[in-house]
Protein backbone atom coordinates (compact mmCIF):
# COMPACT_ATOMS: atom_id res chain seq x y z
CA UNK A 1 0.00 0.00 0.00
CA UNK A 2 1.19 3.36 -0.79
CA UNK A 3 0.40 7.13 0.45
CA UNK A 4 0.92 10.15 -1.35
CA UNK A 5 2.56 13.11 0.74
CA UNK A 6 1.84 16.87 0.05
CA UNK A 7 3.62 19.82 1.38
CA UNK A 8 1.08 22.73 0.50
CA UNK A 9 1.08 26.53 -0.24
CA UNK A 10 3.25 26.11 -3.32
CA UNK A 11 1.48 28.04 -6.32
CA UNK A 12 1.80 26.06 -9.24
CA UNK A 13 3.05 26.65 -12.56
CA UNK A 14 4.36 25.60 -15.83
CA UNK A 15 2.41 22.98 -18.55
CA UNK A 16 0.59 20.44 -18.11
CA UNK A 17 -0.54 17.61 -20.93
CA UNK A 18 -3.97 15.64 -19.84
CA UNK A 19 -4.49 12.53 -21.19
CA UNK A 20 -7.30 10.19 -22.64
CA UNK A 21 -10.76 10.11 -21.40
CA UNK A 22 -11.52 6.97 -18.63
CA UNK A 23 -15.40 7.30 -19.43
CA UNK A 24 -14.37 7.53 -22.99
CA UNK A 25 -12.22 4.51 -23.34
CA UNK A 26 -13.94 2.16 -21.26
CA UNK A 27 -17.23 2.18 -23.28
CA UNK A 28 -14.98 2.07 -26.41
CA UNK A 29 -12.74 -1.03 -25.53
CA UNK A 30 -16.56 -2.76 -24.91
CA UNK A 31 -17.39 -1.68 -28.58
CA UNK A 32 -14.59 -3.21 -29.96
CA UNK A 33 -16.44 -6.47 -29.05
CA UNK A 34 -19.66 -5.19 -32.08
CA UNK A 35 -17.08 -6.52 -34.88
CA UNK A 36 -15.02 -9.63 -35.14
CA UNK A 37 -12.12 -8.08 -36.76
CA UNK A 38 -9.43 -6.07 -35.36
CA UNK A 39 -9.64 -2.51 -33.76
CA UNK A 40 -6.93 0.03 -32.37
CA UNK A 41 -7.32 2.45 -29.40
CA UNK A 42 -5.19 5.45 -29.05
CA UNK A 43 -4.85 7.86 -26.71
CA UNK A 44 -5.90 5.46 -24.29
CA UNK A 45 -4.83 6.86 -20.48
CA UNK A 46 -2.62 4.76 -18.53
CA UNK A 47 -5.23 3.61 -15.63
CA UNK A 48 -6.40 0.56 -13.09
CA UNK A 49 -9.81 0.67 -14.66
CA UNK A 50 -7.92 0.27 -17.85
CA UNK A 51 -6.47 -2.57 -17.21
CA UNK A 52 -9.29 -4.01 -15.50
CA UNK A 53 -11.07 -3.65 -18.91
CA UNK A 54 -8.54 -5.24 -21.10
CA UNK A 55 -8.48 -8.21 -18.64
CA UNK A 56 -12.36 -8.51 -18.92
CA UNK A 57 -12.41 -8.57 -22.60
CA UNK A 58 -9.39 -11.15 -22.34
CA UNK A 59 -11.26 -13.19 -20.40
CA UNK A 60 -14.01 -12.93 -22.69
CA UNK A 61 -11.79 -14.41 -25.52
CA UNK A 62 -10.37 -11.73 -27.49
CA UNK A 63 -7.25 -11.39 -28.28
CA UNK A 64 -5.65 -8.06 -26.37
CA UNK A 65 -2.47 -6.51 -26.66
CA UNK A 66 -0.94 -3.42 -25.29
CA UNK A 67 1.28 -1.97 -28.12
CA UNK A 68 2.88 0.81 -25.96
CA UNK A 69 1.64 2.82 -23.17
CA UNK A 70 -1.37 4.71 -24.90
CA UNK A 71 -1.98 2.16 -27.43
CA UNK A 72 -4.44 -1.02 -27.57
CA UNK A 73 -5.07 -3.64 -30.08
CA UNK A 74 -8.11 -5.71 -29.62
CA UNK A 75 -9.14 -8.78 -31.85
CA UNK A 76 -12.23 -10.07 -30.62
CA UNK A 77 -12.66 -12.57 -33.47
CA UNK A 78 -13.80 -15.19 -30.88
CA UNK A 79 -16.00 -14.18 -27.62
CA UNK A 80 -17.98 -15.45 -24.91
CA UNK A 81 -21.06 -13.55 -24.08
CA UNK A 82 -20.63 -14.32 -19.90
CA UNK A 83 -18.20 -11.70 -18.27
CA UNK A 84 -15.86 -12.80 -15.49
CA UNK A 85 -17.98 -12.32 -11.82
CA UNK A 86 -14.10 -11.66 -10.43
CA UNK A 87 -13.02 -8.93 -12.24
CA UNK A 88 -16.47 -7.64 -13.27
CA UNK A 89 -16.99 -6.46 -9.22
CA UNK A 90 -14.39 -4.41 -9.15
CA UNK A 91 -14.95 -2.04 -12.06
CA UNK A 92 -19.14 -0.89 -12.22
CA UNK A 93 -17.84 0.33 -15.89
CA UNK A 94 -18.49 -3.35 -16.99
CA UNK A 95 -21.68 -2.80 -17.00
CA UNK A 96 -21.24 -1.63 -20.19
CA UNK A 97 -20.26 -4.78 -21.51
CA UNK A 98 -24.05 -5.67 -22.31
CA UNK A 99 -24.39 -3.51 -24.83
CA UNK A 100 -22.49 -4.65 -27.38
CA UNK A 101 -22.39 -8.81 -25.92
CA UNK A 102 -26.24 -8.61 -26.74
CA UNK A 103 -25.31 -6.83 -30.05
CA UNK A 104 -22.83 -9.13 -31.44
CA UNK A 105 -24.16 -12.44 -29.54
CA UNK A 106 -27.69 -11.86 -29.10
CA UNK A 107 -27.35 -13.24 -25.45
CA UNK A 108 -24.45 -11.32 -22.26
CA UNK A 109 -24.40 -12.57 -18.49
CA UNK A 110 -22.74 -9.96 -16.65
CA UNK A 111 -22.42 -10.08 -12.76
CA UNK A 112 -24.23 -6.65 -11.55
CA UNK A 113 -22.35 -3.76 -10.88
CA UNK A 114 -21.60 -3.40 -7.03
CA UNK A 115 -22.65 -0.57 -5.44
CA UNK A 116 -19.98 2.09 -4.40
CA UNK A 117 -19.67 5.08 -2.14
CA UNK A 118 -20.98 7.69 -4.35
CA UNK A 119 -24.26 6.57 -3.89
CA UNK A 120 -26.40 3.36 -5.51
CA UNK A 121 -25.52 2.99 -9.14
CA UNK A 122 -28.95 1.42 -10.36
CA UNK A 123 -29.36 -0.47 -13.65
CA UNK A 124 -32.94 -0.31 -14.59
CA UNK A 125 -32.71 2.12 -17.15
CA UNK A 126 -30.31 -0.31 -18.73
CA UNK A 127 -32.58 -3.19 -18.65
CA UNK A 128 -35.45 -0.82 -19.87
CA UNK A 129 -33.46 -0.20 -23.10
CA UNK A 130 -32.46 -3.75 -23.66
CA UNK A 131 -36.02 -5.20 -23.08
CA UNK A 132 -37.09 -2.12 -25.39
CA UNK A 133 -35.30 -3.55 -27.65
CA UNK A 134 -36.58 -6.75 -27.42
CA UNK A 135 -34.41 -8.49 -25.16
CA UNK A 136 -35.06 -10.89 -21.97
CA UNK A 137 -33.45 -9.54 -19.41
CA UNK A 138 -33.51 -11.46 -15.71
CA UNK A 139 -31.42 -11.01 -13.24
CA UNK A 140 -30.29 -14.08 -11.13
CA UNK A 141 -27.35 -14.69 -8.24
CA UNK A 142 -26.30 -11.46 -9.04
CA UNK A 143 -25.95 -11.98 -12.51
CA UNK A 144 -27.80 -10.00 -15.52
CA UNK A 145 -28.74 -12.67 -17.83
CA UNK A 146 -29.99 -11.24 -20.94
CA UNK A 147 -31.82 -13.07 -24.14
CA UNK A 148 -31.92 -10.84 -27.42
CA UNK A 149 -32.51 -13.81 -29.69
CA UNK A 150 -35.46 -11.06 -31.09
CA UNK A 151 -33.65 -8.31 -30.85
CA UNK A 152 -35.50 -5.35 -33.18
CA UNK A 153 -35.43 -1.73 -33.34
CA UNK A 154 -37.48 -0.28 -31.48
CA UNK A 155 -38.50 3.76 -29.78
CA UNK A 156 -36.76 3.63 -26.25
CA UNK A 157 -36.82 6.29 -23.58
CA UNK A 158 -34.01 6.13 -21.35
CA UNK A 159 -34.72 8.85 -18.62
CA UNK A 160 -34.56 8.48 -15.32
CA UNK A 161 -35.22 10.10 -11.76
CA UNK A 162 -32.24 12.00 -11.90
CA UNK A 163 -32.28 12.21 -15.58
CA UNK A 164 -30.11 10.49 -18.53
CA UNK A 165 -27.71 7.42 -17.79
CA UNK A 166 -24.45 8.10 -19.51
CA UNK A 167 -23.51 4.07 -19.06
CA UNK A 168 -27.25 3.38 -20.42
CA UNK A 169 -26.92 5.55 -23.14
CA UNK A 170 -23.51 3.62 -24.10
CA UNK A 171 -25.85 0.02 -23.90
CA UNK A 172 -28.43 0.95 -25.43
CA UNK A 173 -26.42 2.57 -28.59
CA UNK A 174 -24.16 -0.27 -28.77
CA UNK A 175 -27.14 -2.68 -28.69
CA UNK A 176 -29.37 -1.37 -31.47
CA UNK A 177 -26.29 -0.76 -34.14
CA UNK A 178 -26.53 -4.40 -34.85
CA UNK A 179 -30.34 -4.63 -34.01
CA UNK A 180 -32.64 -5.00 -37.09
CA UNK A 181 -34.58 -1.95 -37.85
CA UNK A 182 -34.65 1.64 -36.47
CA UNK A 183 -33.77 3.00 -33.22
CA UNK A 184 -34.68 5.65 -31.33
CA UNK A 185 -33.40 6.72 -28.30
CA UNK A 186 -34.94 9.88 -26.08
CA UNK A 187 -33.68 11.38 -23.37
CA UNK A 188 -30.20 9.91 -24.21
CA UNK A 189 -26.85 11.27 -22.53
CA UNK A 190 -25.05 13.42 -24.58
CA UNK A 191 -21.69 13.60 -22.73
CA UNK A 192 -18.93 14.11 -24.68
CA UNK A 193 -17.76 10.43 -24.00
CA UNK A 194 -20.98 9.66 -25.65
CA UNK A 195 -20.42 11.47 -28.70
CA UNK A 196 -16.74 10.04 -29.19
CA UNK A 197 -18.66 6.20 -28.33
CA UNK A 198 -20.64 7.31 -31.52
CA UNK A 199 -18.15 8.73 -33.51
CA UNK A 200 -15.91 5.68 -32.94
CA UNK A 201 -19.31 3.47 -34.18
CA UNK A 202 -19.40 5.58 -37.54
CA UNK A 203 -15.87 4.51 -38.36
CA UNK A 204 -16.62 1.04 -37.90
CA UNK A 205 -19.99 1.29 -40.22
CA UNK A 206 -22.87 2.48 -37.23
CA UNK A 207 -25.36 4.35 -38.68
CA UNK A 208 -26.55 7.34 -36.25
CA UNK A 209 -28.08 10.64 -36.85
CA UNK A 210 -28.43 12.98 -33.85
CA UNK A 211 -24.80 12.86 -32.41
CA UNK A 212 -24.43 15.47 -29.49
CA UNK A 213 -28.27 15.64 -29.15
CA UNK A 214 -30.81 14.13 -26.35
CA UNK A 215 -32.13 12.14 -28.83
CA UNK A 216 -30.73 9.42 -31.38
CA UNK A 217 -31.40 7.44 -34.53
CA UNK A 218 -29.92 4.08 -35.42
CA UNK A 219 -30.72 2.34 -38.54
CA UNK A 220 -29.23 -0.97 -37.32
CA UNK A 221 -26.53 -2.67 -39.82
CA UNK A 222 -26.11 -6.69 -40.31
CA UNK A 223 -22.03 -6.56 -39.16
CA UNK A 224 -19.48 -3.63 -38.50
CA UNK A 225 -16.04 -3.45 -39.29
CA UNK A 226 -13.07 -3.13 -37.19
CA UNK A 227 -11.42 0.62 -36.56
CA UNK A 228 -8.49 2.89 -35.62
CA UNK A 229 -10.02 5.64 -33.31
CA UNK A 230 -8.56 7.67 -31.00
CA UNK A 231 -9.85 8.75 -27.66
CA UNK A 232 -10.68 12.21 -26.40
CA UNK A 233 -8.85 14.43 -23.84
CA UNK A 234 -10.25 13.65 -20.47
CA UNK A 235 -12.17 16.46 -19.78
CA UNK A 236 -12.58 15.88 -16.05
CA UNK A 237 -8.64 15.48 -15.33
CA UNK A 238 -7.92 18.64 -17.05
CA UNK A 239 -10.75 20.66 -15.12
CA UNK A 240 -8.88 18.82 -11.81
CA UNK A 241 -5.42 20.63 -13.03
CA UNK A 242 -6.77 23.99 -13.08
CA UNK A 243 -8.52 24.04 -9.68
CA UNK A 244 -5.29 22.15 -8.43
CA UNK A 245 -3.70 26.23 -9.87
CA UNK A 246 -6.44 28.01 -8.68
CA UNK A 247 -6.35 26.25 -4.91
CA UNK A 248 -3.15 27.41 -5.03
CA UNK A 249 -3.12 30.54 -6.51
CA UNK A 250 -0.57 29.39 -9.08
CA UNK A 251 -0.93 30.08 -13.28
CA UNK A 252 -0.60 26.72 -15.17
CA UNK A 253 -0.97 26.08 -19.25
CA UNK A 254 -3.28 22.49 -19.71
CA UNK A 255 -2.67 21.43 -23.30
CA UNK A 256 -4.53 18.57 -25.30
CA UNK A 257 -8.17 19.45 -23.49
CA UNK A 258 -11.19 20.31 -25.99
CA UNK A 259 -12.55 24.04 -23.77
CA UNK A 260 -15.79 23.04 -25.61
CA UNK A 261 -16.07 20.26 -23.39
CA UNK A 262 -15.63 22.18 -20.13
CA UNK A 263 -18.07 25.02 -20.69
CA UNK A 264 -20.09 24.81 -18.00
CA UNK A 265 -16.71 24.68 -15.48
CA UNK A 266 -15.24 27.18 -17.58
CA UNK A 267 -17.93 30.16 -16.93
CA UNK A 268 -17.73 29.06 -12.73
CA UNK A 269 -14.35 29.41 -12.66
CA UNK A 270 -14.44 32.77 -14.66
CA UNK A 271 -17.67 33.72 -12.34
CA UNK A 272 -15.77 33.01 -8.88
CA UNK A 273 -12.87 35.08 -10.17
CA UNK A 274 -10.44 32.34 -11.77
CA UNK A 275 -8.80 33.78 -15.23
CA UNK A 276 -9.06 30.40 -17.15
CA UNK A 277 -9.32 31.23 -21.47
CA UNK A 278 -8.37 28.97 -24.33
CA UNK A 279 -5.34 30.50 -25.23
CA UNK A 280 -4.87 28.49 -28.01
CA UNK A 281 -6.09 25.56 -30.12
CA UNK A 282 -6.86 22.30 -27.10
CA UNK A 283 -5.18 24.73 -24.47
CA UNK A 284 -6.64 26.88 -21.48
CA UNK A 285 -4.91 28.62 -19.39
CA UNK A 286 -5.20 29.27 -15.56
CA UNK A 287 -4.79 32.26 -14.04
CA UNK A 288 -5.25 33.13 -10.54
CA UNK A 289 -1.89 34.64 -9.17
CA UNK A 290 -3.78 38.04 -8.54
CA UNK A 291 -7.30 36.47 -8.22
CA UNK A 292 -9.27 36.20 -4.97
CA UNK A 293 -11.39 33.45 -5.56
CA UNK A 294 -14.97 34.51 -5.00
CA UNK A 295 -17.72 32.10 -3.06
CA UNK A 296 -20.06 30.22 -5.89
CA UNK A 297 -22.77 27.99 -6.12
CA UNK A 298 -22.49 24.38 -8.21
CA UNK A 299 -25.77 22.32 -9.50
CA UNK A 300 -24.60 18.84 -10.74
CA UNK A 301 -26.47 18.02 -13.57
CA UNK A 302 -26.20 16.03 -16.88
CA UNK A 303 -24.37 17.38 -19.31
CA UNK A 304 -24.07 19.96 -20.51
CA UNK A 305 -24.51 20.68 -16.94
CA UNK A 306 -22.06 21.00 -14.69
CA UNK A 307 -20.43 17.42 -14.09
CA UNK A 308 -20.76 15.69 -10.76
CA UNK A 309 -17.10 14.04 -11.21
CA UNK A 310 -16.22 17.72 -10.60
CA UNK A 311 -18.02 18.60 -7.44
CA UNK A 312 -15.84 16.85 -5.14
CA UNK A 313 -12.75 19.10 -6.38
CA UNK A 314 -14.88 22.40 -6.28
CA UNK A 315 -15.93 21.53 -2.95
CA UNK A 316 -11.94 21.56 -2.04
CA UNK A 317 -11.73 24.89 -3.76
CA UNK A 318 -14.57 26.71 -2.12
CA UNK A 319 -12.84 26.25 0.98
CA UNK A 320 -10.33 28.95 -0.50
CA UNK A 321 -13.30 30.86 -1.65
CA UNK A 322 -14.01 34.01 0.30
CA UNK A 323 -17.94 33.88 1.80
CA UNK A 324 -20.10 30.70 1.60
CA UNK A 325 -20.11 28.62 -1.25
CA UNK A 326 -23.11 25.72 -1.88
CA UNK A 327 -22.77 23.15 -3.58
CA UNK A 328 -26.01 20.82 -4.37
CA UNK A 329 -25.85 17.37 -6.10
CA UNK A 330 -28.57 16.21 -8.30
CA UNK A 331 -26.78 13.23 -9.73
CA UNK A 332 -25.72 11.43 -6.87
CA UNK A 333 -27.30 12.83 -3.92
CA UNK A 334 -25.14 11.82 -1.52
CA UNK A 335 -21.28 12.56 -3.45
CA UNK A 336 -20.14 13.94 -0.30
CA UNK A 337 -17.65 11.30 1.22
CA UNK A 338 -15.08 13.90 0.61
CA UNK A 339 -16.68 16.64 3.27
CA UNK A 340 -15.57 14.46 6.64
CA UNK A 341 -12.05 14.17 5.28
CA UNK A 342 -11.57 17.67 4.32
CA UNK A 343 -13.18 18.46 7.53
CA UNK A 344 -10.44 16.94 9.28
CA UNK A 345 -8.35 19.41 7.68
CA UNK A 346 -9.82 22.53 8.94
CA UNK A 347 -12.93 23.12 6.67
CA UNK A 348 -15.78 24.69 7.67
CA UNK A 349 -18.47 22.47 5.53
CA UNK A 350 -22.12 22.16 6.90
CA UNK A 351 -24.45 19.13 5.00
CA UNK A 352 -28.18 20.19 4.39
CA UNK A 353 -29.65 17.15 2.33
CA UNK A 354 -27.90 17.22 -1.05
CA UNK A 355 -26.48 20.10 -0.49
CA UNK A 356 -23.39 21.29 0.82
CA UNK A 357 -22.39 24.87 2.27
CA UNK A 358 -18.97 25.56 2.44
CA UNK A 359 -17.53 29.04 4.77
CA UNK A 360 -14.35 29.33 2.94
CA UNK A 361 -11.45 31.82 3.63
CA UNK A 362 -10.32 29.70 5.84
CA UNK A 363 -6.33 28.01 6.47
CA UNK A 364 -6.29 24.51 5.82
CA UNK A 365 -4.27 22.53 8.00
CA UNK A 366 -2.57 19.07 7.07
CA UNK A 367 -3.44 16.00 7.91
CA UNK A 368 -3.53 12.53 7.31
CA UNK A 369 -6.80 11.87 5.59
CA UNK A 370 -8.50 8.68 3.70
CA UNK A 371 -9.43 8.59 -0.04
CA UNK A 372 -12.83 7.02 -0.18
CA UNK A 373 -13.92 7.19 -4.24
CA UNK A 374 -11.98 8.62 -7.20
CA UNK A 375 -13.17 11.74 -7.52
CA UNK A 376 -12.57 12.42 -3.34
CA UNK A 377 -9.05 11.31 -4.08
CA UNK A 378 -8.77 13.86 -5.89
CA UNK A 379 -10.38 16.49 -3.84
CA UNK A 380 -8.13 15.82 -0.71
CA UNK A 381 -5.02 16.53 -3.14
CA UNK A 382 -5.93 19.85 -3.63
CA UNK A 383 -6.68 20.45 -0.28
CA UNK A 384 -3.67 19.11 0.58
CA UNK A 385 -1.61 21.51 -2.22
CA UNK A 386 -3.19 24.58 -0.68
CA UNK A 387 -3.00 23.20 2.95
CA UNK A 388 -0.12 24.54 5.62
CA UNK A 389 1.64 21.60 6.32
CA UNK A 390 1.64 17.93 5.56
CA UNK A 391 -1.05 16.18 4.16
CA UNK A 392 -1.34 12.50 3.52
CA UNK A 393 -4.08 10.93 1.84
CA UNK A 394 -4.34 6.97 1.84
CA UNK A 395 -6.23 4.34 -0.02
CA UNK A 396 -4.96 6.15 -3.46
CA UNK A 397 -5.27 3.18 -5.28
CA UNK A 398 -9.08 5.15 -5.84
CA UNK A 399 -7.39 7.55 -7.55
CA UNK A 400 -4.96 5.16 -9.62
CA UNK A 401 -8.68 4.11 -11.20
CA UNK A 402 -8.86 7.68 -12.94
CA UNK A 403 -5.60 9.66 -13.05
CA UNK A 404 -3.16 9.06 -15.31
CA UNK A 405 0.36 10.02 -13.39
CA UNK A 406 -1.73 11.98 -11.42
CA UNK A 407 1.29 13.03 -8.45
CA UNK A 408 3.57 13.10 -11.58
CA UNK A 409 1.92 15.97 -13.19
CA UNK A 410 1.91 17.81 -10.25
CA UNK A 411 5.19 17.59 -9.76
CA UNK A 412 6.01 19.13 -12.65
CA UNK A 413 3.87 22.14 -12.14
CA UNK A 414 6.16 22.15 -9.09
CA UNK A 415 4.29 21.02 -6.28
CA UNK A 416 5.26 18.99 -3.44
CA UNK A 417 4.19 15.97 -3.99
CA UNK A 418 5.15 12.02 -3.36
CA UNK A 419 3.85 8.73 -3.45
CA UNK A 420 5.79 6.51 -0.57
CA UNK A 421 5.10 3.55 1.01
CA UNK A 422 2.44 3.15 3.60
CA UNK A 423 5.10 2.92 6.15
CA UNK A 424 6.78 6.10 6.21
CA UNK A 425 3.51 7.06 7.88
CA UNK A 426 3.73 8.85 10.81
CA UNK A 427 2.64 6.84 13.62
CA UNK A 428 1.41 9.96 15.58
CA UNK A 429 0.67 13.67 14.15
C1 LIG B 1 -20.96 7.63 -15.67
O1 LIG B 1 -21.41 6.70 -14.71
C2 LIG B 1 -19.51 7.91 -15.31
N1 LIG B 1 -18.76 6.66 -15.38
C3 LIG B 1 -19.44 8.49 -13.89
O2 LIG B 1 -18.07 8.81 -13.65
C4 LIG B 1 -20.26 9.77 -13.86
O3 LIG B 1 -20.25 10.28 -12.55
C5 LIG B 1 -21.70 9.46 -14.28
O4 LIG B 1 -21.70 8.86 -15.59
C6 LIG B 1 -22.55 10.72 -14.36
O5 LIG B 1 -21.99 11.63 -15.26
C7 LIG B 1 -18.40 6.19 -16.59
O6 LIG B 1 -18.73 6.75 -17.62
C8 LIG B 1 -17.59 4.93 -16.60
P1 LIG B 1 -25.28 7.30 -14.88
P2 LIG B 1 -22.84 5.95 -14.92
O7 LIG B 1 -25.86 6.00 -15.31
O8 LIG B 1 -23.10 5.77 -16.36
C9 LIG B 1 -29.09 7.08 -12.11
C10 LIG B 1 -16.10 8.94 -12.42
O9 LIG B 1 -15.82 9.49 -11.34
N2 LIG B 1 -29.37 5.83 -12.83
O10 LIG B 1 -25.21 8.42 -15.87
O11 LIG B 1 -22.85 4.75 -14.05
C11 LIG B 1 -27.86 6.99 -11.23
O12 LIG B 1 -28.19 6.47 -9.95
C12 LIG B 1 -17.39 8.16 -12.55
O13 LIG B 1 -15.39 8.99 -13.45
C13 LIG B 1 -30.60 5.21 -12.64
O14 LIG B 1 -31.45 5.68 -11.88
O15 LIG B 1 -23.82 7.05 -14.34
C14 LIG B 1 -27.41 8.42 -11.15
O16 LIG B 1 -28.15 9.09 -10.17
C15 LIG B 1 -18.19 8.13 -11.27
N3 LIG B 1 -30.84 4.05 -13.30
C16 LIG B 1 -27.77 9.00 -12.52
O17 LIG B 1 -28.76 8.11 -13.06
C17 LIG B 1 -29.93 3.50 -14.16
O18 LIG B 1 -30.23 2.45 -14.77
C18 LIG B 1 -26.62 9.08 -13.49
O19 LIG B 1 -26.04 7.79 -13.56
C19 LIG B 1 -28.70 4.15 -14.34
C20 LIG B 1 -28.43 5.31 -13.67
Amino acid sequence: MEVLRICGEIPLHGEVYVSGSKNAALPQFAATLLSHEKSILKNVPDLSDVQFMGEIISELGADVNQLDKTTWEINPANISHCAPYELVRKMRASICLLGPLVGRLRKAEVPMPGGCVIGQRPIDLHVRALEGLGANVELDKGKVVVDAMNLRGSHIFLGGRNGSTVTGTSNAIMAAVLAPGSTKIESAACEPEIIDLCNMLKKMGAKIKGIGSHILEIDGVNQLQGCTHEVIPDRIEAATYAIAAAITKGNILINNVYAEHLGSFINLMNISGVAVSNSEINQISVKSEQQSIQSFEVITLPYPGFPTDLQAQCCALACKAKGISILTERVYPSRFMHVPELLRMGADISMEGASCMVKGGINLIGAPVMASDLRASAALILAGLAAKGKTWVQRIYHLDRGYDSFEKKLQALGANIERVPQSKLPKSF
